[in-house]
């Protein structure tokens, strides 16, 4: 009997003591994750959550500002040393921040940007381009140098005043060199009250979702690199992708001459609330790749491309080029506690791949009201000192699409139709291509037709078309051809003079065997036709596809792949006067020449409205003269009289 009791006693002893373990683990782990979750996702979240991740409430504050608000902003530019991804590395940067300050402001608004200019090295001028802006009436704002005006030289300022005529996702970035791909660029957003899409009716709050390829060196080293033999002309591959800044390296794969932080590398988390709408503002700020996104268990509702609010498309993911933005809504209505967020670059855009190279990258979406297990996820994030894990996996039909082109065209039908394209007034025929010469040891170049572009050196065509510089005032520019100023112009440019209202026809032919996505400067264009074929020689646009054009309220945008050995054929109504850059939005393409200009309605221009600063910040630049020349491959005769 007795020795019964003593053994329930211990039983009971035994089921106490295994309570008590039980509870103190419980509580361990309680007390333990909390720091750790705060640790893991929320702080590192929170801190791109202030900037990228806007509440309804500061939405409502934008609509709701009185009208015509002024902002003021001021923006220094500096080099700074951060590690984004756990690597460190120099960058240029606004304000310290990567991404540059998110701007959010309301049609109507007046937007006043002070750009100081704090870069060290003297040849480093800079430029802001905000990217989908019209500029309407305001070309000597589009910030190109070269084109629209001189970069703004180091230890000088400029102020950029904007005046926002247009909603949407937009985005601003360095129109000089490299900078851009160095770290500065940031968000455009500008709302509007009467848009098809509003806050509080349509979706419940808006994340912004900035997807940026990353390299470890700077644009300058990898653009030597691309320039030199050893890249056999292949552009620079990217070593990470980063969402809104921030990005996971595996430190013991990276080599020596690197410093990698293990306890600053990490994606951003996002959180959704059952339920809800989430309106996702995605852009792709990358130098070189396409990448494909998509959510786990959630339908992308596309709403808006580069700004043109559409009719609802839903799709499981898009595949998004350098310079395109696209908004889309997403209903948190899933049954798992935590979806993947996949970013993957597309592979066959590159043609070799870096030691370490990695092209799917995925973060957690949580959603926040917690299911039971929860504990066990925050205890599993403490055992194994994993960042976050979800369940989920990828649409099935997500992974296998490879080819580097856009969302389909005849998909996409904007809410404001436009149900007949006007004719053109004018068709141009145009291919861009990547040439290698012998002569310049085959270094890589960027042509469109037969003109590889460099800036003049302080003669902007703007000002050029003004009279306000004679190009014969100006340094000579080595250039790819071996021409020098053309006749009219600095550098060597092609320029094409379009009467102002004309519709112009523009056919693309990309020979290349890898895609270019184009972006057009001051206007937005309709797509009639995009065509990609993998065998070369029969992608190239001919007189009886005409009859094939979307005419009836074609997608709209400004930027537009044009898919390898296949074609696009755009129109616009050239109804903005200016110079206006049209370019491949691919980095290394663009610093390496492919960049052509419409001058548009140029006689209507007042030559007023280029200021006395901005014409110092030329001459600054031509007494700077052949300091600012980089020797082209092949040109040492040139480079012996730069260091003489
Ligand atoms: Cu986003 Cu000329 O560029
Ligand atoms: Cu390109």
């Amino acid at each position: 009997m007795s020795f019964r009791l003593a053994g329930n006693g211990r039983f009971v002893l035994l089921l106490f003591s295994l309570h008590c373990v039980t509870v103190l683990f419980v509580l361990w782990t309680l007390i333990g994750d909390i720091p750790i979750v705060h640790y893991v996702s929320r702080t590192r979240h929170s801190a791109t959550d202030r900037r990228m991740q806007a509440t309804a409430k500061t939405i409502q504050e934008i609509y709701e500002a009185g009208s015509r608000k002024i902002h003021h902003i001021n923006w220094h530019v500096r080099n700074e040393t951060i590690a984004p991804d756990g690597v460190m590395r120099e960058m240029i940067l606004v304000n310290g921040e990567f991404p540059g300050p998110t701007i959010r402001a309301k049609k109507g608004d007046v937007l006043q940007i002070h750009v100081q200019n704090d870069l060290a090295a003297f040849t480093q001028s800079t430029s802001i381009h905000f990217h989908g802006l019209f500029q309407r009436g305001m070309n000597e704002m589009d910030g190109v140098p070269g084109v629209t005006q001189c970069g703004i030289p180091s230890g000088q300022d400029f102020s950029y005043v904007i005046d926002l005529k247009q909603s949407g996702t937009f985005w601003w970035h360095s129109h000089s060199r490299l900078q851009r791909i160095d770290g500065m660029f940031g968000g455009l957003i500008v709302y509007d009250p009467e848009e098809a899409y509003v806050l509080g009716r349509d979706y419940y709050e808006e994340i912004f979702v900035v997807l940026h390829d990353h390299y470890h060196n700077s644009g300058d080293a990898n653009m030597e690199w691309y320039l030199s033999k050893e890249s056999s002309g292949f552009e620079p591959v990217p070593n990470n992708l980063l969402i809104n800044g921030q990005g996971f390296t595996d430190c013991d794969r990276i080599l020596s001459r690197y410093s990698c932080k293990r306890s600053v590398s990490g994606l951003p988390t996002f959180q959704f609330e059952h339920g809800r709408k989430y309106r996702l503002r995605i852009l792709n700020a990358s130098a070189f790749a396409e990448i494909n996104f998509s959510i786990d268990d959630h339908i992308l509702n596309v709403i808006e491309v580069d700004s043109t609010e559409v009719e609802e498309f839903s799709t499981h993911s898009i595949v998004i080029s350098p310079g395109q933005r696209y908004s889309v809504i997403v209903e948190a209505d899933s049954n798992f506690q935590s979806v993947y967020m996949r970013a993957n670059m597309q592979n066959s855009c590159f043609r070799y791949r870096p030691y370490g190279y990695r092209s799917n990258y995925t973060t957690v979406i949580e959603y926040t009201s917690p299911l039971e297990t929860a504990g066990v996820t925050g205890l599993a994030r403490r055992l194994f000192g994993q960042p976050i894990s979800a369940q989920s996996s990828p649409w099935s039909d997500v992974l296998p699409k490879e080819e580097c082109v856009d969302l389909d065209v005849v998909s996409l039908k904007p809410k404001t139709a436009v149900p007949n394209v006007p004719e053109p007034d004018v068709r141009y025929s145009i291919s861009p291509k990547t040439m290698q010469f012998d002569k310049r040891h085959l270094a890589p170049f960027g042509f469109i037709n037969r003109t590889s572009f460099l800036p003049a050196i302080g003669a902007p065509n703007l000002h050029v078309a003004l009279n306000l510089i004679n190009t014969s005032d100006t340094v000579p520019v080595p250039t790819v051809s071996g021409r020098q100023n053309t006749a009219i112009w600095g550098g060597d440019q092609l320029v094409t003079q379009i009467h102002l209202g004309s519709v112009v026809e523009l056919i693309i032919n990309n020979d290349d065997d890898s895609a270019h996505p184009f972006h057009l400067h001051g206007h937005d264009f309709w797509i009639l036709r995009v065509y990609g074929e993998t065998n070369a020689g029969i992608g190239k646009w001919r007189p009886e596809y005409i009859s094939s054009y979307v005419l009836d309220n074609p997608i709209r945008r400004d930027v537009v792949t044009i898919p390898r050995l296949g074609h696009a054929v755009i129109r616009f109504r050239a109804d903005n006067p200016g110079m206006w850059a049209f370019h491949c939005h691919i980095a290394w393409h663009l610093a390496t020449g492919m960049m052509m200009q419409f001058a548009v309605g140029v006689d209507s221009i007042d030559q007023n409205t280029i200021t006395e600063q901005m014409l110092e910040h030329c001459a600054i630049e031509r007494g700077l003269g052949t300091k600012l020349l980089r020797p082209l491959p092949g040109d040492e005769i040139r480079k012996d009289s730069r260091t003489a």
